[in-house]
This record gives C-alpha cells, structure tokens and sequence, in this order.
C-alpha cells in the first residue's frame, strides 16, 4: 500500500517507514552507493541505497534505469548538511530503501529524456507522437495539474457561489453560425443527411434560459474546422455561461470576479477591480485592434487631417479614396536602423504581411529637424511638420512609422510594428496581468466577398438601444475580454424580442424563410416567453495557457492536434474502410495516392 506520494516527503516525516511508487527520473551510482531520484505526479524524492546499510535493496537497485516503474519501501532520514538540496522540494531528506522492487522495465530506447534535469529542447512532433512520455514530464504535468486547478476554481465559484448549474450539450447537432467551417457527421439511419459537431453550445445555451434555467455554466469542447495558429486549435474548450435577468454591467462584474477568482486560488495573485474598458473604437484607434496588449504604450496617432492635403501622394491619395494615415512613435527610434524598414527589411516585411505596400518614416532630429525618406520630406510644409510633432508627441531621437491606406490595412499593419517593436525593445513587462474589456463592438461588417453585412459576432447579439434607428452602424451589447493582448473570451448581451430579431436578419440580407430553415427552433422557442439574457464564453486553453506562461494552446492540453488538424499520437485523421463509407451513404471523390 502507498503511504505517501513523493513530492510530499519532509523533515515532518522523518523515522517514517514509507511505501512509495513512481518512475525512475535518474539513478546515479556514487562508488557503491546509489541514488535514485524516483518521480511521481507530486514530484520527486531521493531514495538512497548501499551494499551496508541496505543490502537487501542495493541488487535491485544496481539494475534500475530510466523510466522503470517501482516500488520502494524505505526510512525517511535527514539528509548530511551538505547534501542537502534547496532545488528540491523534498531536498531535505532521503529515503533509505528497505525494499525496491521493479513492476516494470522499459523495453525501449526513450525516444526522449524525461527527467527534467536533462531536460533537451525535443521536437514538437515528437512530443507529441509520445506524448504519454512528454506528459510525464515535469513541465507537461505542471501544466495539466494547473489546468484542473483552474477548472476546479472555476466549478466553485460558479456553483457554490453563483447558483450555476451545469448543464451538457449535444455534441452531435445542427450547425450553429458561428463563422468558422463544421465538422460534419454523416447519418447512417437518415440518409443523405448530416450533423454538424458544435462550434459552441451557442444555441442550446440560449434554449435553456427560456427553460428557466436561469444560470448554466458548462466546461465545453468545440469544434471549428478553421485555419490553425498557436492560440488556435481544430476542438478546444470553452467556459461557456448564460444567465438571465441580469444587465451588461452585472454580467461583466460577476465576471470580473471569477477570474479574481480564479488567479487568487490557483496562482495567490490578487488581480485589481474594476478591470479597465475600451471602446471597440477606442481600441481601435489607440491600437489598431481589439485585443490590444496594454502592458505598454507606443500608442498610434491617427494624422489623416494633417497630411490630407499634403503633396506626398501616398497619404493625400489614402485620406482622398476613404482611407486613413497612421503613425506609430516610437521614442528609441535610433535603435531602429533604415535597412529595416525599407524593402527587404524585417519590419518591412511584417507590414507586407498585413497588407501594406511599405511603410513611410521620420526621425527627428535635435531642434526638432526631421530626416525622411526623399518623397515625404520635400512634400511637407512646415507647418504640417510641426503639427505631425506636435500630435504624435514626438521628441528629438523618436521614429515614426507612417501607414497609408484602409483603415483594416493601416491598422492591421501597426498592431503588428506595435507588437514586434514592443516585444524587441523590451518594453513588456512579461509579469504584468493586464486585462481589458472590449466593448461596444459594431453590430456588423462588411463581407466584401458576398458584398453584404454579416453579424461581427452572432446574428442573436442585441444591438445598443440608442443605435435601433440605424441598424447598419449600430453597436453591439457585446464584450471581450483581453489578457495581455490575447482574446480570452467574448459574450453579449442577446436579442430576446421577436421584432429586432427580425430585423437583424434582414439586415444581414437573411430571409424570414432562410432564418426559419436554419434556426426555426430558435425563434419559435422564443414566442414562449424568453427572459432578457446575454452570456459569455472564455477559451480555457488560451487562459490556462497565459496562467501556465506558455505560448501555445497545445502545450496546456493533453492530446493536441498540429497546424494540419492532426494526432500524431493515434494517427487521426485516417482512412476508413469502403464498408464504412457505404453504410454512410458516402462516395469519396478522393482519388487514390500514385504509390
Ligand atoms: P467566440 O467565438 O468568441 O464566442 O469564442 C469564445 C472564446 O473561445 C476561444 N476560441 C478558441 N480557442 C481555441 N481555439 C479556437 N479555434 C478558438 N476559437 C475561439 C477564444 C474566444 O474568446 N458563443 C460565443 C460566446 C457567447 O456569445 O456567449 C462564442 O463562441 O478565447
């Protein structure tokens, strides 16, 4: 029988005869004596043992190597002063084995070292092909524990707190508009047709608040067949809320208190409250977008008034065709050379990247001189020279990065110079816990490729009451809520009367028939008497792994999929056989791989 886990091993239990069962992180062999540090899910303890003071153990232990799974019965000591190691958190003691016995050998070559003292720099690919193997180790198990940690808190608050219950939804059902690609299921019993596996639980969630449901709470997987990118993943988690009877500002400081909730139990970090707000246009014209990371400055300035009517074609055309011109300033300018940002530059290229053709700059110099490339310099007065410093707020040994164009283009362009020249002069704090919420979002966008406005968020959203007049440009009852930068969740408030929902369809160019096929359930559900209501969802992946301080989703869940949807672990996905496919009704236009 266990009497205790590894990890939990200190001066408290010295002279304790404990039983305890693990892996084999490393054996070293000290001229005669061996050292075994042996790894459970708690950590690690250092077992000792000797042809003198325990001979029974010491031939079994001369046999052990990585990764052998053990049993070991032993004596808690006090390890000699010297040995004594402040890395570890058992590092004060010892177990002096008694009895080791081997359940298990590894048969294999490990594809990797596991123990976290040589922890090596392994290829993803191959992490997670044994990812049984990456699990085991020291960082994959913290980051799994913490995940748990996290769910936990959240179930807590959530229902002792809060009155949720939580409530499972279907996994196989009709697709819901979410924006992203279905994954779709064939039905064998109902031929021809298909289920779609949720995007969200969007639609239920919304049911189960005219069912009186009143709080629903749900840790829930979805799936969205969408590009892939390190925040992104094919199913991913949400902590998907609907509540009832509750306004905006109600929801968001409930909110606000789950996840002060949340940091403060799992992490002992007291996050301040209110949490900071900003307008979608807010956002957008300091930032560029609606995730900003406020950890630092390096606000852009919106100069499409100054430079309208200046004779540097590039800006004066941009302003002219609907466009705007927009500067980044940036105060250690002279770290930035030209070669950067002039074609083939990697800032350059980063602007490339979010559309823009180049991008333009100025220095200033002592006594407010400025130095330009050759076109913006003869084609500014100088009274516009002054007015750019001025606005911009620029000083001698600033650079500003100009871009011309759409307003999407110029923006999307300078939240990305914004992130790089943040990140590269070190201007982020990466202890900083900065979260904002975004809000007043526009009802809609504009799809250029079905030139028509589709719902920026979902067509159920409740458009601002003072903008009903004027449906096209209304704001959104909807929020998102930013840590450093990355988008954790997103709600709002929903629409619950029959009449502005049917004019958000029409806005949307939805038809009453369209609307009635697609979701007829919805509607008729809400004739019954819907309660006002609005929620939330938060992607648990991105918050656990901003918790975690890593960088990629995968590395915070368990069985992840790579950039092409795949699990290199089981394989998926695979071929099927014909029998499958027919029992499906399915007929594969894929045509056989040439061997
Ligand atoms: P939304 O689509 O904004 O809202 O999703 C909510 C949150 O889920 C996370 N997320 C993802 N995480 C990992 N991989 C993905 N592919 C992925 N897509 C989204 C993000 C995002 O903020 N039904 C609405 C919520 C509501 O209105 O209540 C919804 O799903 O962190």
């Amino acid at each position: 029988m266990r009497t205790n886990y590894c990890g939990e091993l200190g001066l408290e239990h010295l002279d304790k005869i404990v039983t305890l069962y693990g892996w084999v992180d490393r054996r070293r062999d000290h001229g005669g004596v061996i050292f075994i540090d042996l790894r459970d899910k708690t950590g690690i303890v250092q077992i000792v043992s000797d042809p003198q003071r325990t001979p029974k153990s010491y031939k079994c232990a001369e046999r052990l190597r990585s990764e052998y799974v053990v049993r070991v019965t032993g004596k808690v000591s006090k390890r000699p002063t010297e040995s004594v190691n402040p890395k570890l958190a058992t590092g004060e003691i010892e177990v002096y084995a008694t009895e080791i016995e081997v359940l298990n050998e590894v048969r294999k070559q490990l594809p990797f070292a596991i123990s976290s003292v040589d922890e090596e720099n392994v290829r993803e690919e191959l992490r997670l092909k044994y990812r049984y193997l990456d699990l085991r180790r020291e960082r994959m198990s913290r980051n799994l524990q913490l995940r748990h940690q996290v769910v936990k808190a959240i179930r807590r608050f959530l229902e002792d707190e809060h009155h949720f219950i939580e409530v499972e939804t279907p996994i196989l059902t009709k697709s819901t508009p979410e924006g992203a690609r279905d994954y779709l299921v064939p039905s064998r019993v109902n031929e021809g047709l298909w289920y779609a596996l949720p995007q969200s639980p969007q639609l239920f969630k919304q049911l189960l608040m005219v069912a009186g449901c009143d709080r629903y709470y749900q840790i829930a997987r979805c799936f969205r067949d969408e590009d892939l990118r390190a925040d992104r993943q094919p199913e991913f988690t949400q902590l998907d809320m609907e509540m009832s009877f509750m306004s905006l500002d109600e929801i968001l400081e409930l909110n606000e208190a789950l996840i002060c909730h949340v940091f403060k139990t799992v992490k002992d970090i007291d996050l301040p409250r209110p949490f900071p707000r900003l307008t979608y246009a807010e956002a957008m014209s300091r930032y560029g977008t609606d995730r900003p990371d406020t950890r630092f400055g390096l606000e852009l300035v919106d100069v499409s008034d100054i430079v309208r009517d200046c004779g540097f074609r590039v800006f004066a055309d941009a302003v002219k065709h609907g466009g705007i011109v927009k500067v980044l300033p940036i105060p250690q300018g002279e770290k930035i050379s030209n070669v950067r940002i002039k074609p083939g530059g990697d800032l350059f290229k980063e602007a490339t990247i979010a559309g823009a053709k180049g991008i333009a700059y100025i220095r200033v110099k002592e006594g407010g001189q400025i130095d330009t490339i050759g076109a913006i310099k003869d084609n500014l007065s100088s009274s516009q020279k002054q007015e750019l410093l001025e606005k911009t707020g620029a000083k001698a040994g600033y650079l500003l990065l100009f871009a011309a164009g759409s307003f999407e283009i110029v923006n999307k362009t300078l939240d990305r110079l914004r992130l790089a020249i943040g990140r590269e002069l070190g201007l982020i704090d990466e202890n900083k816990i900065n979260l904002v919420w975004i809000t007043d979002f526009p009802m809609f966008e504009w799809n250029e490729e079905e030139k028509r406005l589709e719902a920026l968020h979902h067509p159920f959203t409740a458009p601002h009451p003072d903008d009903l007049d004027d449906l096209p440009n209304a704001r959104a009852l909807a929020y998102d809520l930013v840590l450093n930068g990355v988008e954790i969740g997103g709600g709002s408030l929903r629409i619950y009367q029959k009449e502005i929902q049917e004019k958000v369809f029409a806005t949307i160019g939805l038809s009453p028939e369209e609307a009635r096929n697609k979701f007829g359930f919805l509607l008729e559900a809400f004739e019954y008497g819907a309660p006002p209501h609005g929620g939330i969802a938060y992607g648990l992946d991105r918050l656990v792994m901003l918790m975690a301080g890593e960088n990629s989703i995968r590395d915070v869940i368990a069985f992840p999929k790579t950039q092409q949807a795949c699990c290199l672990l089981t394989g998926a996905p695979s071929e099927v056989e014909e029998k499958q496919l027919q029992e499906l009704h399915i007929v594969s236009t894929v045509k056989p791989k040439q061997e």
